[in-house]
């Protein structure tokens, strides 16, 4: 088979100087865990010495074979878990808990139910003791952003899959976050909606320019979606390679890239260091 030249590389071009979104150096975490009720805790070590960095305006997915820590991975940057050892800083300050210079989109939507689409998007407005009339006129402006211009009185059970995966969206941009972290957040849905909201997902950043850190572990998916790619190898996670993603803002839709020599070569080179076996 012909190589074709790919950059993979850890240094990031064009940046000289420019201050990291999110710098992410040397952080290892373990977990304390008990097999049995009479067996002694045991530590579980799931992130090894993990470094790299995030810049404004960039798409940058963590992809990794299940269980190699990537939850655990941006739960530690949103905050929620505390690492052992290592430095997190968000726009230069370190990380100690959650707070509204990071947005978060799940798996799941996690709406809450009993509220519209509109009042979910206010939620985290409500928390800041924005007023009634401002956080109506963001959540407006973003359930347009997400396609959801009609669907703002609607409640969670009145919507799709994908328009639930929309309003979350619309909820993490409200607090006009640093940082868009985002754990799966379309692997729950129908092959054909992934793929819309794949599309809908750079649109949005176009428009917003938002930084994203994008947890994934379809190889389609990041590639389509990052302009660097951090492949984690398997448990305990430690950064791999960090890739670069050759194809520009402009870049051709998934079914069209996937023709791409160059999209062909990273995505066996990914698998490879995934698998952490050699290409067919
Ligand atoms: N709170 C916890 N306590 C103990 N073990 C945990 C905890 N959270 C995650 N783990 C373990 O850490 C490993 C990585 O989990 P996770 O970060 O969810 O992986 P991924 O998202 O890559 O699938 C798994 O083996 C999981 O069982
Ligand atoms: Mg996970």
């Amino acid at each position: 088979m012909k190589q074709i030249d790919v950059a993979t590389t850890a240094s990031v071009p064009n940046r000289a100087g420019e201050a990291p979104r999110l710098s992410v150096s040397n952080v290892c975490k373990a977990f304390r865990i008990r097999k049995g009720a009479s067996q002694p805790a045991a530590l579980l070590q799931v992130l090894k010495s993990i470094s790299f960095e995030v810049y404004n305006n960039e798409i940058v997915s963590l992809i990794g074979e299940s269980g190699c820590g990537k939850t655990t991975l941006l739960r530690i940057i949103q905050g929620l878990i505390h690492h052992d050892s290592g430095t997190l800083l968000v726009e230069g300050q370190p990380v100690t808990g959650p707070g509204r210079d990071r947005g978060f989109v799940f798996q799941q939507p996690s709406l809450l139910p009993w509220r519209t689409a509109q009042e979910n998007v206010e939620f985290g407005l409500e928390l800041q003791r924005m007023s009634a009339t401002d956080r109506a006129a963001r959540a407006r402006k973003l359930l347009q952003l997400v396609g959801l211009g009609d669907a703002a009185e609607q409640f969670p059970h009145q919507l799709s899959g994908g328009m639930q995966q929309r309003v979350g969206l619309a909820r993490a941009l409200a607090i006009e976050p640093a940082l868009l972290l985002m754990d799966e957040p379309f692997s729950a849905l129908d092959a054909q909606t992934r793929e819309v909201l794949q599309k809908e997902l750079l649109r949005i950043q176009a428009e917003t320019h938002k930084t994203i850190v994008f947890v994934t572990h379809d190889l389609d998916e990041a590639l389509y979606l990052s302009d660097r790619i951090i492949v984690l190898g398997a448990r305990p996670g430690g950064v791999k390679e960090i890739i670069e993603v050759p194809f520009g803002s402009n870049r051709p839709e998934l079914p069209l890239l996937r023709g791409d020599p160059r999209f062909q070569a990273l995505r066996s080179r990914i698998w490879e260091l995934i698998s952490n076996r050699p290409t067919l």
